[in-house]
């Protein structure tokens, strides 16, 4: 498989427009990018506050991170550390961390931190299973296919 990332470059960032993939960041001066990320379209980063995506984190389509909610009144950074992915139509909310490697199910509602190496999900997002545990259900159901 050739790899995606070969060539990749960050796309250019102004406050309110989509970018080339169709994602926006409102405040870029506090967002912090890293290499090999892979956001999908429609998903708004609200960064007032900070927002930092670390490394290689691939995050899906129609997500939101907010750094700041007006309508609860919460404000705080919001840290998607390394290779985290997070499914799409996620909600991430202000001062949360998503921890390295951690996969965050579709439609998470994700109000609280997570840990390293887990599988999340769910209204408001709860560890389903270790990634370990994950990762081998994936190679077992790849092996009967
Ligand atoms: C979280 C995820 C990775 C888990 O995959 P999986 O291991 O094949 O899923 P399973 O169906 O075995 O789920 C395990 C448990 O988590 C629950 N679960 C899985 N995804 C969930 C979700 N998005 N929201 C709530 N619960 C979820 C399942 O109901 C199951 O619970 P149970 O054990 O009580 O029945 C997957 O469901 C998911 O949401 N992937 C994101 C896909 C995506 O957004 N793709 C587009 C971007 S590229």
């Amino acid at each position: 498989m050739t790899d995606r990332f070969q060539n990749w470059q960050p796309p250019k960032i102004e406050h309110g427009k989509l970018t080339e993939y169709n994602w926006v960041v409102y405040r870029p001066e506090n967002f912090k990018l890293g290499q090999k990320t892979d956001i999908g379209a429609f998903t708004a980063i609200f960064a007032h506050h900070g927002v930092t995506i670390e490394d290689e984190v691939q995050i899906g389509s129609h997500c939101t991170l907010y750094s700041a909610s007006t309508i609860d009144e919460k404000e705080g950074p919001v840290f998607l550390k390394r290779n985290c992915r997070i499914g799409s139509h996620s909600i991430v909310m202000p001062g949360v961390t998503v921890g390295e490697n951690t996969i965050v199910g579709a439609q998470s509602f994700v109000n609280r931190d997570l840990p390293p190496n887990v599988v999340a999900a769910g209204v408001p997002a709860k560890v389903v299973m270790p990634l370990k545990k994950y990762l081998e259900k994936l190679k077992s159901r790849k092996a009967k296919e």
